[in-house]
């Protein structure tokens, strides 16, 4: 067995109703805590109101460079000693980068990796909380903010151990008001992250018993949440998924996905888990055909077919292919050409995709040709 190491958030809550504990769980870190929310700060406003000496920062979208400057600013200027990401993927990224930033005596380009420095912090970042309310990213446990620069086109990581949240809150009745098109973006997203790590090279017994776990709930769950996103039970399979996909991930890396959904972000602005939906049946196409072509004994041929169990209670490749084809055409879930992606940009796309660090979990290497197949595909 290949040796690994594992490593996550310091604790983790899960449950629905777990949120009534936030107010107790900051108080344990400061007193001056920095609450970077979605941009409708109101849609959690009782929670927030429960945090005495709390500033709230709204995040309008996938945080760019700028937007983490002004909150290291304006967390500065509050006092803050201990930060809050209450929101989506992006909302928690920006909260968790902040965080980092704040005792640092230079910019995040010193310690961005591909277009900075990649420096180490020389500083203990503040504390860091994250309460997820997208089911999702799994950033919650990942060391890792994802960061855009629209001057470079490029979405990017920052990336330490120590970013690792102090406490991640995942209480799934926060995600009760998503409305179907998030629960469809983000839930994909979520199952990708169990799906990408299961066939990954990297992938170790601790992950798999996650990515298992992770995409027999989603397999059940998914549609439902879709359907009746009041429904607590399938809210709390997606909201569990996504946590699973978050440990598995950042201990066992991500496939073409990921690889692609970065590159595809950075260049045309497209939200990330739109864009990991739209292209993951024809990732998984492209990826197992490579296999059955080059490696018919590699053992990732094996995993899709077990995912394909999990997923629709029926083993083999095929009936993972079916079922996630079938799962996207129910979630309306968009075409590139629809996300403002042409076919002009494919060549760029997968030249720096082949390079991409969320590439390397992939369980063979695509060649350029392969991945603009792909993407003509998902056109
Ligand atoms: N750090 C990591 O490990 C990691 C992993 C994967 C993705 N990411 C990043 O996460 C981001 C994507 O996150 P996301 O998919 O959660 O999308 P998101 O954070 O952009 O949120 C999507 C939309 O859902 C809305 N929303 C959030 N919670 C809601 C709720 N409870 N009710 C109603 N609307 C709600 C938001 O306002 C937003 O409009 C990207 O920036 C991506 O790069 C990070």
């Amino acid at each position: 067995m290949t040796p690994f190491t594992f490593a996550t958030a310091t604790r983790i809550v899960f449950g629905p109703g777990c949120s009534a504990q936030l107010p107790g769980l900051v108080a344990e870190f400061g007193t001056r805590p920095f609450v970077c929310t979605g941009a409708t700060p109101e849609r959690f406003g009782a929670l927030l109101a429960g945090l005495d000496g709390s500033l709230a920062w709204p995040v309008a979208g996938e945080p760019t460079l700028d937007d983490v400057r002004a909150g290291v600013a304006a967390a500065r200027e509050h006092g803050a000693d201990v930060v809050v990401g209450l929101g989506g993927g992006a909302v928690l990224d920006a909260a968790k980068l902040i965080a980092a930033l704040v005792p640092d005596d230079g910019d995040i380009l010193d310690h961005l990796e591909v277009i900075g420095a990649g420096r180490p912090l020389l500083h203990a970042p503040l504390p860091f909380l994250a309460v997820p309310t997208t089911a999702g990213t799994g950033s919650e446990v990942t060391s890792n903010g994802v960061v855009t620069s629209p001057e470079h086109g490029v979405k990017v990581s920052m990336r330490s151990p120590a970013m690792l949240a102090r406490v991640a809150l995942v209480d799934p009745e926060l995600t009760l008001g998503c409305p179907p098109a998030v629960t469809a973006s983000s839930g994909l997203d979520a199952l990708t992250q169990c799906l990408e790590p299961y066939v990954s090279p990297f992938a170790n017994p601790l992950t798999d018993g996650f990515c298992t776990e992770g995409l027999r709930r989603a397999g059940r769950s998914l549609r439902r949440a879709y359907r009746h996103g009041d429904d607590v039970d399938a809210r709390t399979d997606l909201a569990l998924c996504s946590l699973l996909g978050g440990l598995a991930l950042a201990n066992a890396k991500l496939g073409a996905v990921h690889g692609l959904a970065g590159v595809i972000g950075g260049l045309t602005g497209a939200p990330h888990g739109l864009t990991c939906a739209t292209l993951l049946v024809e990732c998984c196409r492209g990826t197992v055909a490579a296999l059955q072509e080059r490696e018919p004994e590699h053992p990732a041929l094996g995993r899709y077919a077990e995912a394909g169990a999990l997923l629709s209670g029926t083993a083999g490749v095929q009936a993972l292919l079916d079922w996630l084809a079938e799962t996207v055409r129910e979630l309306d879930v968009p075409t590139l050409g629809e996300l403002g992606v042409t076919s002009g940009q494919y060549p760029q796309i997968c030249r720096q995709a082949a390079a991409a660090s969320s590439m390397k979990g992939n369980p063979i290497v695509l060649e350029e040709a392969e991945l603009e197949a792909i993407l003509s595909r998902c056109g």
